[in-house]
């Protein structure tokens, strides 16, 4: 009995450590209801650093880059940090705690199983995209969660007239609105949509880059006293932001009366309408919270 256990045990664990590295569970409380979004595939990343769980991302190793991070949402104080650029070790080595790492500074080298297994910041070096943040530093008022936010697993390919234009901008009127009027936590999930036939960071075949940013939050408890055009963007509210201004217009319209950033517009939207655009692109149900957000508690 005991040698067929333990050949088991041992195929159990080298699985184990071969499929994946970790799930969420020490850091389900960044998600609405402890319930993490229905639908997509990756590496499951608590995102540590000094010592706590500051966010969570799903990862994905095929485009060494997240489908979407997840997190709280708090009204910025202060300057934006320095961005000193982190890496997730236990992503090339299963047996690392997971804390987040700066990447070595040159002439020292980035360890070639980081290369493998992440972006690194040599990818985004002569390429015509920004490191896009998804869970933003802007979006944190503690100073290490906004460093945080600093991890090359949380960022995707976005071009700088999305990143410095209406995306930027959608990440200023989210913060107004949830300052205002969200009196409980606000939880946000913000990802990406592929291209239909995946593009590459400079061709290279390592960091693949997004057709499409989304992002939406769920405030469950809200003020009572909404403005009439609030109305609709309580408890949840989503949007699309086009990164390619050569996208076709089904899904964000492209408006030709503006001179800056044009085709890097931002679509306002429902999250029943971001949902069925995720189900369009992905080819099945992606659900990004529980319940759709309704619950009021
Ligand atoms: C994890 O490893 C890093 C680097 O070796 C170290 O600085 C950190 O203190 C460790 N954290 C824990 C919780 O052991
Ligand atoms: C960036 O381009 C310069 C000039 O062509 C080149 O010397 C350098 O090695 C490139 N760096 C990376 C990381 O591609």
């Amino acid at each position: 009995m005991k040698y067929p256990l333990y050949v088991w045990a041992v195929c159990a664990l080298g699985h184990v450590s071969e499929a994946d590295v970790g799930n969420f569970s020490p850091c389900l409380n960044f998600f609405y209801q402890y319930w993490p979004p229905k639908g997509l595939e990756g590496t499951p990343i608590c995102q540590n650093f000094v010592n706590k769980y500051r966010f969570a991302s799903l990862y994905s190793r095929e485009r060494r880059s997240p489908w979407l991070s997840a997190y709280f949402f708090s009204p910025p104080a202060g300057k934006r940090p320095k961005g000193s650029w982190k890496y997730e070790p236990q992503l090339a080595n299963s047996r690392a705690n997971g804390t987040m790492l700066p990447f070595p500074i040159p002439p020292h080298k980035v360890d070639q199983n980081v290369i493998e297994s992440q972006a690194v910041p040599d990818d985004y070096i002569n390429s015509s995209y920004t490191r896009g943040h998804l869970n933003p530093s802007l979006h944190h008022t503690d100073h290490t969660d906004r460093q945080a936010t600093f991890t090359l697993t949380n960022v995707v390919p976005q071009k700088e007239g999305s990143n410095q234009g209406p995306w930027a901008a959608l990440e200023s009127v989210v913060n107004k609105m949830l300052s205002l009027y969200c009196v409980g936590t606000a939880y946000v999930v913000t990802g990406i949509i592929p291209y239909r036939i995946d593009r590459w960071l400079k061709d290279e075949h390592r960091v693949a880059i997004p057709e499409y940013m989304w992002s939406a939050y769920c405030c469950p408890e809200y003020s009572q006293n909404l403005p009439e055009s609030l109305r609709k963007t309580f408890p949840t509210f989503a949007a699309i932001g086009r990164n390619d201004p050569d996208s076709t217009e089904e899904i964000v319209p492209v408006d030709r009366t503006k001179k800056k950033n044009l085709g890097f517009d931002v679509r306002r939207m429902t999250l029943t309408d971001l949902e069925m655009y995720l189900r369009e692109r992905y080819g099945r149900d992606v659900t990004v919270f529980s319940q759709q957000c309704l619950q009021q508690e």
